[in-house]
């Protein structure tokens, strides 16, 4: 918890409300490591928690209604429980209350402030740092003894049934489980989870690649689509239940490489998570890359450029795209002190290049 967040945010929602909050709490953003595609396919998962949050603050009201207002968007909206919320920020806020709601507890109406410095967009979770804060900002309001995990699934129910994208949980557990220095170790499947340290001498980088996601939705679904229709044809219950790549070999073109980079990736997931080692740790994260570039078919030109920029930089053990792709983010792993100096270096040849980027995380 970020005590100058909670404080910020609790001072702001007086000026804004007139009134301060009753309970105020905080959920950070997340990159994945390892693990892309795979949770969907009940897979493995590996990602790690940014600095970055977003913190939400409450205050009963007693009116009938409830009105949010999020600071970083300059926008207020006032939406009930019963009809979707027209403005697409407060539907993450109200299908977090809906799906609380279906918990059975009662949920009073109340006004409610969001800050946030989650940077949008770009593949590192603001959606799910937003709800899992107001789920946070919840339990505390009206004392809920949910869990860590539990607010994890209530946040996907609102951003499946509520803002209309059919994600895994990955982003969820991540934003309520994850530490900043410890990544989130996740079998889907299971739900067994560990966190994992960063590989000693190592730290994080990531840099956007300029190009905003638009395909992101659409090319999202019908992966998940091609990973649906390839396990019907392998007579399994999902791509989880494949281990040795091989049984791709006899399916139509993509479906044998969309198997192909989801039994290669978890198995990646697993030898991370067991190597303490940052040379090997980023040689997975490279392998990574390649696989979602010609397997999985979910890079651009762009994030290509960039994260071969990366590898190619000699303080960089490995580098890859991160998220769903289609633009947006990718993740380094670098020596630790020398940060700065390869964002710096990579951004600038990635500018003479004609491209335009930026650091999206300060150094973790
Ligand atoms: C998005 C989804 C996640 C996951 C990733 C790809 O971030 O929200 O559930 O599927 O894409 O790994």
């Amino acid at each position: 918890m970020d005590t100058g967040a909670v404080a910020d945010c609790a001072t702001a929602f007086e000026a804004c409300f007139g009134a301060p909050p009753e309970a105020t709490s905080s959920a950070p953003g997340r990159v994945n490591l390892l693990g892309e595609h795979t949770d969907y396919n009940d897979g493995h998962v590996l990602p790690i928690a940014i600095d970055q949050r977003t913190t939400v603050s409450m205050r009963r009201h007693g009116e009938p209604g409830f009105k949010v207002h999020a600071r970083s968007l300059n926008r207020s909206a006032s939406f009930t429980l019963d009809a979707p919320a027209e403005d697409p920020f407060a539907r993450y806020v109200q299908g977090s209350l809906v799906v609380a709601a279906s918990t059975g507890m009662q949920i009073p109406t109340m006004s409610i402030f969001v800050a946030s410095n989650v940077p949008m967009g770009v593949g590192l979770s603001s959606s799910a740092a937003l709800e899992v804060a107001t789920l946070r900002a919840l339990r505390e309001l009206i004392g809920a003894t949910w869990n860590d995990v539990l607010i994890a699934q209530l946040a996907q129910r609102a951003e499946i049934e509520h803002a209309g994208v059919r994600c895994g949980i990955m982003d969820q557990m991540a934003s309520s489980l994850a530490g900043t220095r410890e990544a989130l170790w996740l079998d889907v499947r299971s739900r067994k989870r560990r966190l994992v340290p960063l590989p000693a001498g190592s730290a994080v980088l990531v840099l956007d690649s300029g190009t905003p996601r638009s395909l992101a939705s659409s090319g999202y679904n019908t992966r998940r689509a091609e990973c649906e229709a390839a396990a019907r044809l392998l007579g399994v219950a999902s791509l989880r239940d494949v281990d040795d790549p091989r049984a791709a070999v006899g399916l139509p073109e993509p479906l044998n490489r969309r198997v192909r980079h989801v039994v290669t990736e978890n198995a990646r997931v697993l030898r991370a998570v067991n190597t303490g080692d940052a040379a090997d740790f980023g040689r997975l994260m490279n392998e990574s890359h390649a696989s979602l570039r010609d397997d999985y078919e979910v890079s651009v030109p762009a994030l290509d450029r960039l994260v071969a920029l990366l590898q190619a930089h000699p303080l960089v053990f490995g580098a890859r795209l991160t998220g769903a792709g289609f633009g947006g983010a990718c993740v380094a792993l670098c020596q630790v002190q020398a940060l700065a100096d390869v964002a710096a270096e990579v951004l600038s040849r990635y500018e003479q290049e004609g491209f335009h980027g930026s650091q999206l995380v300060p150094a973790m």
